[in-house]
């Protein structure tokens, strides 16, 4: 547990490219063990989170090697091939590992246990033992249907049509999973679209998917099960949620310009970039290109002073990830910065509204919070800074704060450096690349 210590930086410049995108990493493997033969997937995020997935998906007989730096291959057995793992699958700190890989493993007429870390085991899985619950699976749970989960498939998988009630990727994804599994078509709704990234990706792989969109904003995507997936070759671009922290770093550091090379745009992830804009902030998107329906481009961004917003609830999906580095920039704005439907922050990697706040407070901030908002009022001063800040086992909460201390008065403590590793492996090298003064104690 190596505390690490972020103080006043010099203003930032260059030009970076950011690690591999989480969520495609994840599905890159998880798709490439359920189609038949040689998956190769290029720019694979090799951090611990998407190595957590790896591990367990060789643990129920998928090889899975690296071929060259960031070049890794997946040897997948097809539709309903997973094997029985002969020990329990602990998927560390990730919730998408877990909650993905209970979809695709529910399908199998097997037993498989799945545990995690500290706060893995203390977030909500019933959003995900619902639906899966109704196709005919069968978990066992601790008495608050928490992890550890042993999840038990039957011989055949029933098709479902499932409304989300809250926005959730990863609930759809697993649903989704589990559909390619039953016979029929599987159907989930969402009131708001989240990220699609396992749609998409799937239709690469061959699978019949439809997404209808209708007039009051909801979308129904529906698999076809059964199908025979195809291996792929994937290139995974530049992580947006990695990026938010030096992208926002630059913004806040007077006199900074610094280019992010090839970062995944993805409509459904790029509320950061509209808020920020909304703040006032200079952020050019240029050398858009389009990898196989996955448009990419490289973020410009120029320091600027920005104003406090209102962030709308319906953006929520859309920047999820993304709330503790846009509280960063709230408090080095002039004004307040209202934040609304945040209620998904509370079971995320830690409760993200009470750590950002009571973080926020701790290095001079005014801020408030409810139940699903924060208010961030910032006066257009740089914080005070000074204080030592509990990770809680949250990589973003981390880093976040990394970045508040690079432009506060006094250096900003973080009491645990490891979870970083989660998303964001060589974070302090690559921001002391471009002038940061980040260092583990
Ligand atoms: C993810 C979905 C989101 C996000 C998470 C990654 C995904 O979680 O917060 O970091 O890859 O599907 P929810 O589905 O809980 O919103």
């Amino acid at each position: 547990m190596p505390p690490i210590v972020s103080a006043k930086s010099p203003p930032l410049s260059g030009r970076i490219s950011i690690p591999g995108d989480k969520s495609i990493s994840h599905r890159a493997l998880i798709l490439g063990a359920m189609a038949i033969g040689k998956t190769r997937v290029f720019g694979l995020l090799e951090s611990e989170d998407v190595f957590a997935t790896a591990s367990a998906l060789r643990a129920m007989g998928i090889s899975i090697l690296q071929n060259a730096p960031e070049e890794w291959h997946v040897i997948g057995r097809g539709v309903g091939g997973l094997l029985e793992p002969n020990n329990v699958l602990n998927l560390g700190n990730s919730g998408t590992g877990v909650r993905l890989l209970m979809g695709a493993v529910g399908g199998h007429p097997f037993v498989a246990t799945f545990t995690g870390d500290a706060s893995l085991i203390s977030r909500p899985m019933d959003r995900i033992i619902a639906p899966l619950s109704e196709m005919g699976i069968h978990f066992t749970t601790r008495t608050d249907g928490k992890l550890p989960i042993t999840v038990s498939g039957p011989a055949t998988l029933l098709p479902i049509e499932y409304k989300l009630p809250i926005s959730s990727a990863q609930v759809k994804s697993a649903i989704l999973l589990a559909g390619l599994q039953a016979p029929g078509n599987t159907s989930v709704i969402e009131s708001e679209p989240t990220r699609d990234h396992t749609e998409l990706m799937l239709r690469e792989f061959g699978a019949k998917i439809t997404i209808e969109d209708h007039k009051d904003g909801s979308r129904k995507i529906t698999v076809i099960g059964q199908p025979e997936l195809r291996a792929q070759d994937i290139n995974v671009p530049g992580d947006i949620s990695s990026a938010a922290f030096p992208l926002v770093a630059a913004l806040i550091i007077p006199n900074s310009k610094l280019t992010i090379t090839n970062i995944g745009i993805n409509p459904l992830r790029s509320g950061l970039i509209e808020s920020l804009r909304d703040m006032g902030s200079s952020i050019e998107l240029i050398n858009i290109r389009d990898n196989n329906g996955n448009k990419t481009a490289d973020l410009v961004a120029t320091a600027r002073p920005m104003r406090g917003i209102d962030v709308p609830a319906k953006r929520a999906p859309s920047m999820i990830d993304e709330y503790p580095i846009l509280a960063i920039a709230a408090a080095y704005a002039c004004g307040t910065t209202t934040m609304t439907g945040l209620s998904e922050l509370r079971v995320k990697e830690s409760d993200r509204i009470d750590s950002m706040t009571k973080g926020l407070i701790n290095c001079g901030i005014k801020v408030n919070q409810t139940k699903d908002t924060l208010t961030i009022h910032g006066n257009g001063n740089n914080p005070k800074g000074g204080a030592v800040i509990a990770a809680n086992l949250d990589h973003r909460i981390a880093m976040a704060f990394l970045v508040c201390g690079m432009g506060s008065n006094d250096p900003i403590t973080i009491d645990d450096a490891s979870p970083i590793e989660t998303s964001f492996p060589r974070f302090r090298q690559l921001m002391n690349s471009l002038g940061g003064k980040i260092e583990l104690l």
